[in-house]
């Protein structure tokens, strides 16, 4: 990201389905909220694979890469066959290696009576994503899980990193160890010893189906929870469908220098075109991305417009129980961020 003459330059990649909806919205509320940005605007996905025959171009790498900040819309991937996902390609080129996707009832419309306040971290570049697939005779099917002890580490750091500097208290490793001992056992011992260096955040250790109804059951007990590919994929949306779905839950990519900020959701193409997305997971991870840059106030300012908004219950889109429309949402919102000048 370069900043000139109070202006963000920040790469946006609007993407597929819903995706030019709900960064339409995010891109005005931010306006509302009083942030310049110049978008670079580029291509991924199927869409850009028409335009340039790949579906994740040099061009659109290298303006992340310059600018070090993007806003993302999701990107279809085909089930079975068809182009690899480009998500995952993406996370690979950046080496964005942590997701990071904070799950809160604090807008109020937790479908949990317990209070729900965690941070999943999802490790974001292996595991069973590492595309090694093979048929090894017909009818005889291999996907290779890959585990490392440098990614593991590095994605255990980040948890506990982040919880150090956000006076959390515990951080629960979410394993299958028992079955997979040694990819999941290389993925514990590999949190063990960084969990050894914060003292003061307590450690836990649970298997993954368990963790799933805990989290169900009990929500208040986690707090930040680191996991791998896979189980933090499925455990993440499980955590979103506590606090009201996937049209309310933000998320970012960090790598070392890059960080992608994009909806947990996916393209929604059930109901693309229909202008009824509901775009506050994208409004969400843009504030996610508005604290990264240190615009903190703008943020404050924007998640209180959420609250204020929600609270009314007026106008909710068809997800959240509502009959409201994107736009109506945004408006909505926009008009309490004026309010709360
Ligand atoms: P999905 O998240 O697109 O949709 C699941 C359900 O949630 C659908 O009923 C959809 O209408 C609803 N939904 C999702 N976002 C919503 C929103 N903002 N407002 C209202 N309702 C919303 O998941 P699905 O159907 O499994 O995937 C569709 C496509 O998206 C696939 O090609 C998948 O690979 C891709 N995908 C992309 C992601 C990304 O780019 N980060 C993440 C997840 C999926």
């Amino acid at each position: 990201m370069t900043k000139k003459e109070n202006m963000y330059k920040i790469t946006l990649i609007p993407g597929d389905g819903i995706g030019p909806e709900v960064t339409s919205a995010a891109r005005k509320v931010l306006q509302a909220a009083g942030i310049v940005i110049d978008w670079e605007i580029v291509d991924a996905g199927a869409g850009a694979a028409e335009k340039y025959g790949s579906t994740l171009p040099d061009e659109t790498v290298e303006s992340i890469r310059k600018n070090r900040i993007a806003l993302k819309g999701p990107l279809t991937t085909p089930i079975g066959g068809g182009f690899k996902s480009v998500n995952v390609s993406l996370r690979k080129e950046l080496d964005l290696y942590a997701n990071v996707r904070p799950v809160r009832s604090a807008l109020g419309i937790s479908f949990q009576h317990n209070p729900v306040d965690l941070v999943i971290f999802r490790e974001n570049t292996e595991d069973l994503y590492s595309g090694l697939e093979y048929e090894i005779a017909p009818g005889v099917t291999q996907s290779l899980k890959v585990i490392t002890e440098k990614a593991s580490t590095r994605i255990a750091r980040s948890a506990f990193e982040w919880a150090n500097k956000h006076n959390r208290k515990m951080v629960h490793a979410v394993h299958k160890a028992n079955i997979m001992k040694k990819s999941d056992g290389l993925f514990l011992e590999s949190v063990r010893r960084v969990a050894a260096e914060y003292p003061d955040i307590a450690y836990k250790e649970i298997i993954v189906d368990n963790c799933a109804m805990q989290m169900v059951m009990h929500p208040e007990q986690f707090d930040t929870v680191v996991l791998g590919n896979l189980y933090g994929d499925i455990i993440s949306d499980l955590a979103a469908g506590l606090v009201g779905g996937l049209g309310v839950v933000p998320g970012a990519n960090f790598g070392d220098d890059v960080a992608i900020f994009e909806s947990v959701h996916g393209s929604a193409p059930d109901i693309a075109g229909k202008g009824i997305a509901n775009p506050m997971a994208t409004i969400l991870s843009s504030n996610m991305m508005l604290r990264h840059l240190g615009e903190n106030k703008a943020a404050d300012r924007i998640q209180a417009a959420l609250v204020l908004f929600l609270s009314e219950k007026k106008y909710l889109t068809p997800d959240l129980g509502g009959k409201a429309g994107t736009t109506e949402v945004v408006e909505g919102i926009i008009e309490k961020i004026k309010l709360l000048r």
